[in-house]
């Protein structure tokens, strides 16, 4: 152990920790994924579930990992261990830190390469590529990039070095100064991008896709989906949250933050919904077009609208800034374990983070093209199994168990000091981590055990 608790680095105020955690929160999950997935889903009767999910499960689970993690003031595998042996219980938990660790370094890998994405499509936007093409010469520039592993091994690169950077300078000089500098802009061009959209004839009708409620389309399915998707996004499940929480200084109420944070997340959402649905509308083009709704859908839209390139290239950049705040929070918590608990220093365990991660997301670069056939039962790629497991059984084990530990095995008594609300509200939030929390993640667990 290289620190103690007293000198480790803290947020230097709340503003910068609300920051940081909102830019782990609000990444490609809200404009990438989230469109998507509501498109695919029903739209509003996806968006609708999503906000239940996030205010039940998501919050309560985001509570604990950072009562977790400011109390222990550790990464999450010294943190469980402190806090059971505070609490009399096993020391095993430490394991649930380990846990946490391994599916962020997965996460990490899969998601610099989506990230990458954004930075070919940022180039190629501003480079003019899709200016007056048609929709399936956009086709074509998808399906060549992506056959290309030697161009998005180069993206993917570079997005993995700009991550390390700032994670390799630490949490007041890299982590907060990043955040505080790309949060803002990031709110700034989502605006601008909505500014335009209301301008669009598609506007009307985005409004009634995302808004208006459809009961009939909520189905088993569109429930499992909003509720995956809500871990996802606001970073919850594999201790990030946790190791922000553990710079953070004691007089910050936690309740209040958690809020803030998880409205921004779901703010951002909508309003990337609102920046994208009136385009894809009043091009006529589908709402239901998946994981390509960004990378082939958009650029057509940008290809024939007045200033598409200026409007195409902002987009890709917000892309672009979401996913780097997100991918510094994935490669905290394992950076913190290996600096705190290995005596490696800040800046070496960065590098090993980084490279581990990006020699990893490889495999998920390659099964898009050289290993396309190389699939895990005939159906699943390495990318569908790095990103869909994590996703869909690590985050949702990670989670179950951070909020059963603050729920069940922390006293009480530790916990409501730490949570620092009134009683009504402590006793809600324990009700929803006690009860609710850890049924409904079974309840999706099983469900995307037996899909
Ligand atoms: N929330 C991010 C997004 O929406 C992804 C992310 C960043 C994440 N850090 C995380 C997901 C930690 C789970 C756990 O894109």
């Amino acid at each position: 152990m290289t620190q103690t608790p007293a000198t480790r680095p803290h947020w230097t105020s709340r503003l910068a920790f609300v920051l940081a955690a909102s830019g782990a929160a609000v990444g490609l999950g809200n404009i990438w994924k989230f469109p998507y997935m509501a498109g695919e889903h029903g739209g509003s009767a996806f968006v609708l579930i999503y906000l239940i999910c996030v205010l039940f499960i998501g919050m309560p689970v985001m509570i604990a990992e950072m009562i977790i993690g400011r109390r222990g003031q550790r990464n999450a595998v010294s943190a469980m261990d402190s806090l059971s042996l505070e609490a009399g219980q096993s020391q095993k938990w430490r394991y649930v830190g380990w846990l946490g660790a391994m599916t962020s370094l997965m996460m990490l890998s899969f998601y610099s390469v989506v990230a990458g994405w954004s930075l070919a499509y940022l180039y190629r936007t501003w480079s003019g590529v899709f200016s007056h093409v048609n929709a399936e010469q956009v086709q074509t520039v998808w399906r060549d990039f992506i056959a290309s592993p030697l161009e998005m091994t180069l993206w993917h690169t570079l997005f993995m070095l700009l991550t390390l950077w700032v994670v390799a300078r630490g949490v007041q000089s890299g982590l907060e100064k990043a955040t505080k500098i790309m949060m803002p802009l990031l709110f700034v061009i989502l605006l601008i991008l909505v500014g335009y959209a209301t301008s669009t004839d598609g506007f009307a009708e985005a409004v009634e896709f995302l808004f208006k409620p459809d009961f009939s389309k909520i189905t088993p399915t569109v429930i499992i989906a909003a509720m995956g998707h809500a871990f996802f996004t606001l970073a919850v499940g594999v201790g990030a949250m946790l190791i922000y929480g553990s710079y953070l200084d004691e007089n910050v109420k936690l309740g209040s933050a958690v809020f803030t944070i998880a409205s921004l997340d779901v703010l951002v959402a909508l309003l990337a919904g609102l920046a994208i649905f009136p385009l894809i509308f009043s091009n006529q083009l589908s709402p239901e077009a998946g994981p390509g709704l960004m990378f082939v859908t958009l650029p057509i839209a940008f290809s024939q609208m007045g200033g598409g390139l200026f409007f195409g290239g902002l987009f890709f950049l917000l892309l672009f800034f979401a996913a780097w705040t997100s991918s510094i929070s994935l490669a905290e918590p394992v950076v913190a374990l290996l600096h705190e608990n290995f005596k490696l220093t800040r800046k070496k365990a960065s590098i090993v983070v980084g490279f581990v991660a990006w020699f990893l997301g490889l495999g998920s670069l390659l099964s898009f093209n050289v290993w396309q056939n190389a699939k895990l039962f005939g159906r699943f790629t390495i990318f569908d199994i790095a990103a869909d497991f994590s996703i869909n059984i690590l985050l949702p084990i990670g989670g179950f168990c951070f909020v059963f530990f603050a729920a069940w095995a922390m006293k009480t008594s530790s916990t409501k000091q730490e949570l620092n609300v009134s009683k009504p509200y402590y006793y809600i939030w324990l009700l929803l981590a006690r009860i609710v929390a850890p049924i409904s993640i079974l309840m999706i667990l099983f469900n995307a055990i037996i899909q």
